[in-house]
């Protein structure tokens, strides 16, 4: 078993920026944030890593810059998981409780769980996820830990996410190269779903929605467990594009107007305000209005928006989404995101910033940190046995779908 130790690390490496949240177990078993760091991501691509060196020097400056914060160095991270490859589908497992008293026990769990994740997988693809949505005992569905009660047959439905082999031990190798021991990899979205979804969303159906750079990751919950996830491979990167297309101006000048005078819904656009933008080669500069730019934003927002409505509605969730959407990754910044995802969805949708760690700076309760702090909050959770001091730390079930499946990798 790994050493009891006091820091809890997460690491998101996005297509975009690249940030390390440190965190320490306090007295009473809560989290504090105690050391940020962030880089601008290099050698990524669309949620995977496309170029080793370019991974692990933004990972090292990002974990150098926390570190030196912190005070403190690091040994092992929490790391996200993204990309194309990812993929996912329900599964159900049964079996028959052995203990002659038909109490049962967490071998029980474990072989129901084991025939779960039996399926026939190609041979590029591993297991990342096995994620419990329910147990049913003797027909009795509904139950969240079956630890303990009687019965004869044990059976459990599931969500497990698969991902390519080469693409997930590419930023575990990063990592590693960087200095570090990767302590779990985790699906971002499920980081990111536990940083700003509550417990009554997960139960009232919800789809939570991080539009990144690179990515746009989805994950639906419904009755408290979750029901379907995916990575499309587009995010606010494109809109960037398109207007650097659009506006022939450079990369850099597009995203800096996007971020300052970027709308994604025309209608929200009153007053239109004219501004400055420099041509390509950056010796002249034009007029453009807010409008025009709206004009280039709200189609591919609208594109990414239908993309993600497809999706739910083909896996069957969109009339089950009670709670609506939560719109979360730095794309949840851009003005009228909100507005124009309920008009695409018709049903509510609020932006979801992240929490749930003491200490946290304004800087850091902001959507693109959603998946950094969900990390964190998502490996403390699912390894509570490894942290000084963790009020779940003999709690079984709270750590299963991580740690009972967990590649063990990682090792220097
Ligand atoms: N204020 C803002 N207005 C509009 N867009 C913004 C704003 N701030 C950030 N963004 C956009 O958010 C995107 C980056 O989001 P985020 O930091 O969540 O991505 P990432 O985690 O690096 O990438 P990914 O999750 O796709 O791998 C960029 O496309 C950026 O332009
Ligand atoms: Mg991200």
């Amino acid at each position: 078993m790994a050493r009891k130790t006091r820091y809890v690390v997460g690491l998101d490496v996005g297509t975009t920026k690249t940030c390390t949240i440190i965190c320490e177990v306090n007295d009473e078993g809560a989290l504090e944030v105690v050391g940020v760091g962030s880089a601008e991501s290099k050698g990524m691509r669309r949620g995977v890593v496309v170029n080793l060196d370019g991974a692990v020097s933004t990972i090292k400056k990002s974990v150098e810059e926390a570190e030196s914060s912190a005070g403190t160095s690091v040994e092992s991270v929490f790391v996200g998981l993204s990309g194309g490859h990812i993929q996912s589908f329900n599964s159900q497992g049964a079996v028959a409780v052995t203990a002659e008293s038909r109490e049962i026990g967490r071998a029980d769990i474990r072989r129901v769980l084991e025939t779960a994740k039996a399926v026939s997988l190609p041979s590029d693809r591993e297991i990342v996820h096995v994620l419990p949505q329910e147990f049913v005992v003797d027909g009795q569905d509904g139950i969240g830990d079956p630890l303990g009660l009687l019965g004869t047959r044990l059976e459990v439905n599931c969500h497990i996410v698969t991902g390519s082999t080469t693409a997930a031990q590419n930023i575990v190798t990063a990592v590693n190269r960087s200095g570090l021991i990767v302590a779990d990899t985790i699906l971002q979205q499920l980081a990111s779903a536990e940083s700003t979804l509550s417990e009554d969303d997960k139960e009232l159906g919800v789809g939570l929605v991080d539009v990144g750079g690179g990515t746009t990751n989805l994950a639906v919950y419904t009755y408290g467990g979750i029901r379907h996830s995916s990575v499309l491979p587009l995010g606010g990167d494109q809109i960037t594009n398109d207007i650097a297309v659009g506006l022939r101006t450079s990369i850099l000048e597009a995203e800096k107007i996007k971020r300052e005078h970027g709308c994604a819904l025309s209608t929200l656009v009153e007053e239109d305000i004219e501004f400055e933008v420099s041509t390509v080669a950056g010796r002249q500069t034009k007029s453009i209005s807010k409008r025009i730019l709206c004009e280039i934003i709200q189609p591919r927002m609208e594109e990414i928006l239908t993309l993600v409505q497809e999706d739910i509605r083909q896996a069957g969730f969109e009339r089950l989404l009670g709670a609506g959407l939560v719109i979360t990754g730095g794309t949840a910044l851009l003005e009228g995101v909100v507005e124009l995802a309920e008009q695409t969805f018709d049903l509510p949708v609020r932006p979801g910033s992240p929490r749930g760690l003491a200490k946290m700076e304004d800087a850091l309760i902001a959507p693109a940190y959603s998946t950094a702090v969900g990390l964190v909050l998502y490996g403390y959770r699912a390894h509570a046995h490894r942290w000084i001091g963790h009020p779940d730390g003999d709690n079984f079930l709270k750590r299963w779908g991580s740690r009972l499946f967990s590649r063990k990798r990682g090792k220097l």
